[in-house]
């Protein structure tokens, strides 16, 4: 039996042709056939397919989205070079009228980054936030909360002093905001801690007034803020200070949640 004595295997069969053909292959004495000898694919049965599992990602927080956490060997230059670059700022008139900048203080692995508006000219002399009384409050704070003030940082939305002491001008906060916003993102703390209008407007928009940023929690960038007033509030307005000790318990909650969360800006 030669190739073509083989059934083709693309022809299609009617139930007489097969007949026909049976009796012919008997004839020349072939009694037993294979299904692929008959033109008929063997069966394959369908392997199970395992599905392979694919990892889901983990929910999409911001701290991973922008950037992820900075070693701290890696923040210390970080901020070196931040800190050159603030102290050569000419973007807007303050930089005529300074005599220094004034960055910021404190851990650069810290959980809690206390922030405030504009230093004065304690803080220019001394080249840190929050001098003399302002100071002592501030460590108040810090002590409530059950932090080490080594442990805290402390910086302002704007690193030079208007002249004066004034309120810092719309468009000084603007030019100054880049640079609060980079020390943020190199600490990334567990919790901010903003303190007066001046500084809630800057980091979480604007609001009539501090008590309506109060007794929630923000976020900005996916990190905790907690808003209340400013240190020199307080030493001004005493009856203020309950609020603030209520606005460091809920800071004090957030940090023992570790809370994260989708930016609110
Ligand atoms: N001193 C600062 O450093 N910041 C303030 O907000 C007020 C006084």
């Amino acid at each position: 039996m030669n190739n073509s004595d083989v059934a083709d295997r693309t022809q299609s069969w009617t139930a007489s042709d097969l007949l026909a053909t049976l009796r012919y292959w008997r004839v020349c004495g072939i009694d037993r056939l294979t299904g692929e000898q008959f033109g008929f694919a063997p069966v394959v049965e369908p392997k199970a397919t395992v599905p392979i599992p694919i990892p889901t990602p983990p929910p999409p927080s911001l701290e991973r989205l922008i950037s992820e956490p900075v070693p701290l060997v890696a923040r210390e230059s970080w901020i070196a070079g931040l800190a050159q670059e603030i102290s050569s700022c000419q973007q807007c008139r303050l930089s005529q009228t300074r005599n220094q900048t004034v960055m910021g203080v404190g851990a650069l692995d810290a959980p809690v980054v206390w922030i405030g508006d504009a230093p004065q000219e304690e803080e220019e002399r001394t080249g840190e936030p929050f001098a003399g009384e302002a100071r002592a409050i501030f460590q108040g704070m810090v002590r409530a909360v059950g932090l080490d003030r080594n442990a805290v940082y402390l910086t302002n939305i704007i690193k030079c002093r208007p002249p004066g002491d004034r309120t810092p001008k719309p468009d000084e906060i603007l030019h100054c905001q880049p640079f609060l916003f980079r020390q943020l993102e190199l600490i990334r703390p567990k919790a901010i801690f903003v303190m007066g209008k001046v500084a809630i407007d800057c980091l979480l928009g604007p609001v009539k007034q501090v008590g309506q940023a109060r007794g929630k929690v923000h976020f900005w960038r996916g990190v905790a803020v907690v808003a209340s007033y400013h240190p020199v509030y307080c030493l001004r307005t005493p009856s203020s200070k309950r609020m603030v000790w209520e606005d460091l318990l809920l800071m004090q909650k957030t940090l023992e949640q570790d809370l994260q969360g989708c930016a609110s800006i």
